[in-house]
């Protein structure tokens, strides 16, 4: 796969180094966007700690989503739409994965939080009204993204309107040691797989684990 320069708005938190790390093992250009270029740099020393070989850089969200190639959202949910309504120029018609989940936790444990578009990648997809919005690795922990070398052992769902970034997100996805992209069809599956991973938060918490998902008889 040529390599792509990969745009992390958010990219600060351990999804977004996380997914940086691996994507940049992997080949590809990493851009750590931030609020802030302070948080942005801080979280480059955190990739580069794990792998000083990785062509990582820190940058406001607005550069990320200006330079990247393909963005990523990886804000929580709750940030989605003050992060992403301004960057609606600057992402255009780019392929846009959306990583969040709208998760809470309560006495009993996480529990998914249904949001008022379906999901968190539909929300996304009308707040970037004119990128091609891919819903994956709602369900991959960042735990197991940071912890090179070992391989990801998780199978991701990819769902999007459009098959072209269906099938682009997972070759991604098939770069990272253990991991293995899924098409499951449109985006309007994404709720349940967002759904899902307040089921492996409820396991991790019984079993001690970071639990991800494989498929059989695929
Ligand atoms: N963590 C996991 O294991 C995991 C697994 C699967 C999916 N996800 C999903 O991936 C996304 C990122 O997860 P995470 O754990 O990396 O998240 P996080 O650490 O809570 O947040 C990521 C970054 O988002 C920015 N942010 C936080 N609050 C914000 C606000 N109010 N407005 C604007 N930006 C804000 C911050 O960056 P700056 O302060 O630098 O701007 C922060 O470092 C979430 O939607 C989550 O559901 C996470």
């Amino acid at each position: 796969m040529t390599a792509q320069t990969l745009g992390f708005l958010g990219g600060t938190g351990p999804q977004g180094r996380g997914l940086g790390l691996r994507l940049g093992q992997a080949g590809h250009r990493i851009l750590i966007g931030s609020r802030t270029q302070e948080k942005a740099a801080a979280a480059v020393e955190k990739v580069h700690a794990k792998d000083p070989e990785v062509d990582v850089r820190g940058v406001t969200n607005d550069v990320a989503a200006t330079e990247a190639d393909i963005v990523f959202v990886v804000v929580p949910y709750s940030a989605q739409q003050a992060t992403l309504a301004p960057l609606a120029g600057a992402v255009g018609s780019k392929l846009v994965v959306s990583c969040a989940n709208n998760l809470t936790f309560d006495a009993a444990g996480p529990v998914h939080v249904p949001v008022p578009a379906g999901s968190a990648a539909a929300e996304c997809a009308q707040l970037l009204p004119d990128a091609v919005v891919v819903g994956a690795f709602q369900n991959v922990s960042a735990t197991k993204l940071l912890r090179v070398p070992d391989p990801v052992e998780a199978d991701v769902l990819v769902v999007g309107d459009d098959e072209e970034a269906r099938v682009a997100v997972c070759a991604l996805a098939d770069q990272i040691p253990g991991m293995r992209g899924i098409e499951a069809g449109p985006l309007r599956l994404a709720a349940p797989i967002e759904d899902l991973t307040a089921v492996l938060l409820a396991v991790n918490k019984r079993r001690k684990t970071h639990a991800g998902i494989r498929l059989t008889g695929v």
